[in-house]
């Protein structure tokens, strides 16, 4: 192969989407598309064929989407076009992809079965990476086989992890999905709120002396992580000496200095690396929470299993690479469609946190408004995410998704295999699935709901009325997704599928989707709103309303 473009030029070359000549042909296709249907597409013959893919365990079935070979041709051209194989070769070599904080973006790396020296800064991160496992997953055999003692002799039988956002989002979501999986010998509990109130509910249940906490957090400056952790401590310490603490509190950072500060001892730390975004963070020590929950085995599976859907993806050509077809499919109904909204609906209540894991993966990414370079984007960029699982999400929104006014896409989600619960109910929760999948593209028209109400012996004039009520317009976009199981092996694959996508769209936009600036200001104004609120003035205006409130003086008048 020859070497790739560097990555100066290719930062250079991100801004040009527009002018990309499969750009202005892509808008071409969709003014042809938009007159077709979507059901007249999905009867083409060898429709499912040509749209669908199996790879890594996983398949991707996209004959739903609103394009045809042509359109897809394009959308190939255009990841051509924007270097994107290049892009990925520079993503893998640990090149710094993640421009404006001049750093690789390495999470492959945690999961990689490439033992071949990989450079950081002049150190091999393959040792760092394999020795930190080691480490971490030591522990974590412990605690999940019940082994790990807390002070006063007894075995710990609570993990409370305590982070927000990549230090949380993908480790409830992962422990609860492979819930089948845990050893069974501790229970797994998550705390991110600022407000202390879930903190407060679960330490009410449980006992410090069977209570291990992981303080986990990439900065360790994350001021909900910060404030629930001294919460724990001091909890622990109404009935447990300080030198308990060394027992009974481990912690993830790259902050060494801060972990200095709360006391946490050298053993119980465990690294991270700056060349891991916390987003993209559960395959390191930040997964120590899901390790203690289905131990060493099964952690060291869900890595396989995103090793191989990674191995997919740096090799597979195009065509059949599902992270690349997946990330053209959303620039496609997004840029070339108008569709900006998408729904993440997984068919498995294991599956529940799913669409928030991806909110974050996806939204924090590639919610950004300037190219690599700084100009402002001039295409939209950054999909909304949403969702929740089938089937309860058909009895809360999809009455909207039917007959609603708003544009959107969605992937289905669910593994072909059954995973425990009552016979039968596996196979309902799929057959829901696909029904919903075929509504949504095919839709119903005036005449077919005439008919069926007319057949049912409604007398014409009502049925003529009741007609346009029951019209489901149809023509929405969807994929559907299948895991063979719902295992480790399956879900790896599943999450790292989702990275990759991610980072093909960033590609096709030209942004950066490893930094997160936009988090900044929230953060800074809520110190201040913080100050005001503490002096009771706060000024003008509602912060000032919000201190009087705090401070008890309700009316204004008097406390
Ligand atoms: O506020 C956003 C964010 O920085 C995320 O990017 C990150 O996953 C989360 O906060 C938690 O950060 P940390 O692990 O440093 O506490």
């Amino acid at each position: 192969m020859a070497d790739p473009v560097p990555l100066p030029v290719l930062e250079a070359r991100s801004a040009a989407l527009t002018g990309c000549p499969a750009w202005r042909t892509l808008q071409q296709a969709a003014a042809g598309i938009g007159r077709a249907r979507l059901g007249t597409l999905l009867d083409a013959p060898d429709r499912y064929p040509a749209f669908s893919r199996t790879a890594a365990g996983l398949h991707l079935d996209f004959s739903r989407q609103r394009l045809d070979a042509a359109a897809l041709g394009c959308l190939l051209d255009l990841a051509g076009e924007r270097n994107l194989a290049d892009w990925i070769a520079h993503l893998f070599a640990g090149a710094d992809v993640n421009g404006t904080e001049h750093r690789p973006a390495l999470h492959v790396a945690l999961r990689s079965r490439d033992t071949r020296p990989l450079r950081v800064g002049g150190t091999d991160i393959r040792e760092l990476v394999s020795r930190e496992l080691a480490r971490s997953l030591e522990l974590a055999a412990r605690v999940a086989e019940g082994r790990y003692l807390g002070h006063g002799g007894q075995p710990v039988t609570d993990v409370v992890n305590i982070g927000i956002g990549g230090s949380d989002l993908g480790l409830v979501m992962v422990t609860q999905a492979l819930a089948p999986f845990r050893t069974g010998a501790v229970r797994s509990h998550f705390v991110a709120n600022i407000d202390g109130t879930e903190l407060a509910d679960l330490l009410d249940r449980l006992d410090p002396a069977r209570t291990l906490f992981i303080v986990c957090s990439k900065s360790f400056t994350t001021l909900e992580t910060q404030l629930n952790a001294e919460a724990a401590r001091r909890w622990l310490l109404r009935s447990l000496p300080e030198s308990a603490l060394a027992r009974h509190v481990v912690a993830i950072s790259v902050n060494a200095a801060a972990m200095d500060r709360f006391g946490i001892a050298a053993a119980n730390r465990f690294a991270i690396w700056d060349w891991v975004g916390g987003r993209y963070s559960l395959w390191s020590s930040v997964g120590l929470a899901i390790a203690m929950a289905i131990g060493p085995v099964h952690f060291r599976a869900l890595l396989d299993g995103a090793a191989g859907l990674d191995e997919h993806f740096a090799s597979a050509p195009f065509a059949g690479n599902l992270p690349v077809l997946l990330g053209l499919l959303g620039v496609w109904n997004q840029n070339f469609l108008g569709v900006g909204s998408h729904a993440v609906l997984p068919y498995s209540q294991r599956l529940a946190r799913l669409p928030a894991f991806l909110q974050q993966l996806e939204m924090e990414s590639n919610g950004k408004g300037v190219t690599r370079s700084g100009e402002p984007v001039g295409w939209s960029t950054g999909t909304i995410v949403w969702g929740e699982a089938g089937s309860n999400a058909q009895h809360a929104f999809f009455q909207l998704l039917h007959q609603g006014t708003q544009s959107f896409s969605a992937d289905f989600v669910a593994p072909a295999a059954a995973a425990g619960g009552p016979p039968g109910q596996h196979r309902a929760a799929l057959a829901n699935m696909l029904a919903q999948a075929e509504a949504l593209a095919r839709g119903r028209t005036a005449a077919t709901a005439l008919t069926e109400l007319l057949a049912g012996g409604m007398p014409e004039a009502e049925a003529r009325t009741l007609a346009g009520h029951k019209v489901h317009p149809g023509d929405h976009p969807s994929s559907i997704i299948l895991l063979e199981q719902l295992d480790p092996r399956g879900l790896g694959a599943l999450v790292a599928l989702y990275e990759h996508k991610v980072f093909v769209q960033a590609v096709i936009w030209g942004i950066n989707p490893f930094d997160q600036w936009g988090v900044e200001l929230g953060k800074d104004l809520a110190r201040r709103m913080a100050a005001g609120l503490d002096d009771g003035a706060g000024g003008p205006g509602l912060p000032g309303i919000a201190a009087r409130l705090v401070a008890g003086d309700v009316a204004g008048g008097s406390r």
